[in-house]
């Protein structure tokens, strides 16, 4: 049995603090046998939140991957932006990601592929949506591909690859196709952020249909629930999927940010 917990959008620099402590407290007493992090581990991006960022995963008892959000691409710094968008994220993966990964694929009994659904530039207003470039598409494809036959594969992306719903919206540009060719593949789950609630859905494709699974948030930006993430459990083939609440949560804090 394999237990996982997948958490999204700390945004350090407007973080829920004690969302944090709540996570921090359950890694430590239930030694998870990973936390994967779908993205937005900052809010702009800056020095500062990434420092806080790697000091509170660094702290985690637990393997740990990292995925980047829309968020964690320079903000204040367009040249950056251009030229170098992952430096920053980069420099936080390489101090905080402990060994539930093997070149970008994990573990025994089960493979866990990067879809960057990041950019640093569109050609359209708004670059926090998603988008699924060819090439990218193309490496996740190829890791899937060259896995051994029947290992199930879970996918992580920051945005969801398609709408599932919530309040928030991914708008992700290519991923449709994205989806359909992983469903193709026949891939135990996607696994996502941004929109800031949970789902666990299975979402039809022209290849067949595909579970999509997002965690919430455990920043203050919240959407429709408090603070939550998700608890992955793969026992026999079969993927259970558990949203854990922070508890206590006034309802007026709701919506707030949106
Ligand atoms: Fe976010
Ligand atoms: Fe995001």
């Amino acid at each position: 049995m394999i237990r996982l917990f997948h958490i999204s959008d700390l945004h350090f620099g407007l973080e829920d603090r004690r969302a944090l402590d709540w996570v921090a407290g359950l890694v430590r007493d239930e030694a998870p046998d990973g936390v994967i992090i779908t993205g937005d581990l900052t809010m702009r991006a800056r020095s500062r939140e990434f420092a806080a960022a790697a000091r509170w995963i660094g702290a985690l008892d637990a393997p740990v991957r990292i995925d980047p959000g829309n968020h964690d691409l320079p903000y204040f710094n367009p040249v950056e932006r251009f030229i170098d968008p992952y430096r920053r994220f980069r420099a936080l993966e390489a101090t905080v990601t402990r060994p539930l990964l093997l070149d970008g694929l994990a573990m025994d009994a089960l493979a866990i592929v990067r879809l960057p659904t990041t950019a640093a530039a569109q050609w359209r207003l708004n670059w926090s949506r998603g988008t699924v470039g060819t090439a990218a598409l193309a490496h996740a494809l190829a890791q899937i591909d060259a896995l051994p036959p029947g290992l199930p594969v879970l996918v992580t992306c920051h945005h969801p690859l398609v709408e599932v719903g919530t309040q928030g919206r991914a708008l992700t540009h290519g991923g449709n196709r994205a989806l359909a060719a992983l469903a193709q593949r026949g891939v135990l789950g996607v696994l996502s952020g941004h929109v800031h609630d949970a789902f666990d859905m299975v979402n039809p494709t022209a290849s067949g249909p595909v579970r999509m699974i997002g965690a919430g948030t455990l920043s203050q930006r919240l959407r429709t629930t408090p603070p939550t993430f998700n608890q992955l459990t793969f026992d026999q083939g079969q993927l259970t999927v558990c949203a854990r609440q922070l508890e206590g949560v006034p309802a007026e804090a709701f919506g707030r940010y949106h």
